[in-house]
């Protein structure tokens, strides 16, 4: 469809905020062998209000997903549409100013503010990037943000080192939401704050959900913590989404031998220890792909496409290629 071409309202309701089809990020074989497929054919879509935790063990793409959404990571392959435009084929200028509706929340707050901005500074140059506050309501707008994140507006001298690591995620989630985002990929947003402050911060990317009618791409490897925030959960294997259903669905009545096994794994409260653990996992033979890749839906997974997609419920699906072939 024309961009330029206005949507009718009925449909613009309708339509998912992001919708992500066959999104498929290679990286270049080190040595020779074959291609690292880090993204493998993901398909789903985000509505406006909504959050999708995506889950997996340390490697699965669950980063290089969040980043070749956002444009910031070439994908070989797929679409990506936000508010019903593709951004893998538009135009840079058009690229630009579509940023405008998709931010990024990372997980270390000690390194993604620049240590000699004040947090004034640093709140104020997304505005200018995107001049989407006339200069004279600058100030204004700055307090504001800080007054959103439950920051004293009274802060804005101070630099990023005078603030506590959950301060300093709260001037980060400030920072993305200064141009008014619509989509927002939460990149293990809070896995580098002791527990508490977890608390805090999920409390308050859950409040601003509500209030600003949010969408969210939680990314995290804290199974509990992804329960809290999503209404909808996929859990990524070696590139490639092997369930994807409502959180209950999946937490509930995972269909998939590796969910179980990641849902099985005890969380561990250490954070560093925790993500040594899953990386120690190792999937059973039967996750591995193998065979002639035909499973017993009689569906050959050498296919490409969305062919080997499993319905198991209404909403709640498995990728086949790992249904167990007893
Ligand atoms: N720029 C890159 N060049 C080459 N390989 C990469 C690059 N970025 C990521 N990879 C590889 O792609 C795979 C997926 O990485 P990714 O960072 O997306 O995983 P992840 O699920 O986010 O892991 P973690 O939970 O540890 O953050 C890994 O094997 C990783 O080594
Ligand atoms: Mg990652």
């Amino acid at each position: 469809m024309n961009s330029a071409e206005p949507v009718p309202a009925s449909e613009a309701v309708q339509a998912p905020l992001l919708q992500v089809r066959d999104l498929s990020v290679q990286f270049p074989a080190r040595r020779g062998g074959e291609p690292l497929k880090a993204v493998d054919r993901v398909s789903f879509d985000i509505a406006p209000g909504e959050t999708l935790g995506l889950v997996g063990q340390s490697g699965s793409g669950k980063t290089t997903t969040g980043r070749a959404i956002l444009q910031l990571q070439k994908a070989q392959r797929g679409s990506v549409r936000l508010l019903g435009e593709d951004l893998t084929t538009m135009s840079s200028s058009r690229l630009r100013a579509m940023r405008r509706h998709m931010q990024f929340v990372l997980q270390n707050p000690y390194s993604s503010l620049h240590p000699r901005m004040t947090i004034g500074q640093i709140l104020t140059e997304p505005l200018q990037v995107h001049r989407s506050v006339p200069p004279a309501r600058m100030r204004e707008r700055v307090a504001e943000l800080l007054e959103l994140v439950n920051l004293d507006p009274a802060m804005t001298q101070r630099y990023p080192h005078e603030f506590s690591g959950g301060q300093r995620q709260r001037v980060v989630i400030a920072r993305a939401l200064a141009v008014n985002p619509d989509f927002v990929v939460c990149d293990e947003p809070v896995s580098a704050l002791d527990v508490r402050t977890q608390a805090q911060i999920v409390d308050l990317l859950r409040s601003l959900q509500d209030r600003l009618g949010l969408s969210y791409l939680f990314i995290a490897h804290d199974l509990a913590i992804v329960r809290e925030v999503a209404h909808k959960v996929a859990v990524m294997f070696q590139g490639r989404i092997v369930e994807m259903g409502s959180a209950a669905q999946v937490y509930d009545t995972p269909a998939h031998p590796y969910t179980r096994m990641l849902l099985d794994a005890v969380p561990v409260p250490d954070p560093k220890l925790q993500r040594e653990r899953l990386r120690l996992i190792a999937p059973e033979p039967h996750f591995v792909e193998g065979g002639d890749g035909i499973c017993r839906h009689g569906e050959n997974h050498a296919q490409t496409g969305t062919a080997e997609w499993h319905e198991v419920a209404p909403g709640h699906g498995i990728s086949c290629r790992f249904w167990p072939a007893d």
